[in-house]
């Protein structure tokens, strides 16, 4: 009887100290965590691409990715096609400055800004012109 109920102190001690250990390295690698997912300046990790914060005006490459080719790289709603000369030759001849007011403002089906709303005028002028430059 007395064996037994050393055996089972001996347990709930040893049962005691496991789960305190765990206790502990949870708690301290949560801890690590908090400071992991600090990012301060000139860390490495502040350095990561982070396209959506990057700083400075987005090129017209970009824009056109992220924004106007749902629409212009398929013709969707009738938009002209990045690439084809065909689509953008009698867009062009309405003057550049046309095409700029066109897709900061909206034209028909075209959204205003392409539904870019957080970008510039000067970033949607610089994707007209990435359009423009690879539709000749
Ligand atoms: C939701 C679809 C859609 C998105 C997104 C979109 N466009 Fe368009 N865009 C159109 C359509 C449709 C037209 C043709 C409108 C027409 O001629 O009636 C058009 C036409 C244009 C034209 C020609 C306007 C003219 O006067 O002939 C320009 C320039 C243009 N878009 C630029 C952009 C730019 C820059 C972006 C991205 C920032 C963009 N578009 C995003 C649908 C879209």
């Amino acid at each position: 009887m007395s064996y037994m109920k050393k055996l089972f102190g001996i347990l709930f001690v040893a049962g005691l100290i496991t789960g305190s250990a765990v206790a502990d390295d949870a708690e301290v690698s949560a801890r690590i965590a908090a400071v992991g997912s600090t990012c301060m300046q000139g860390d490495d990790c502040a350095a990561a691409p982070a396209p959506a914060a990057a700083a400075g005006p987005k090129s017209g490459k970009d824009v056109y990715t992220g924004f106007c080719t749902t629409c212009h790289s398929a013709g969707l709603m009738g938009a002209p096609k990045l690439g084809t000369a065909a689509d953008w030759a009698p867009r062009a001849s309405k003057g550049v400055d046309t095409l700029y007011t066109h897709a900061i403002a909206g034209f028909n089906a075209m959204p205003p800004k392409g539904m870019c709303a957080a970008c510039s005028d000067d970033e949607i002028k610089a994707a007209v012109d990435y359009m423009l430059d690879g539709s000749k």
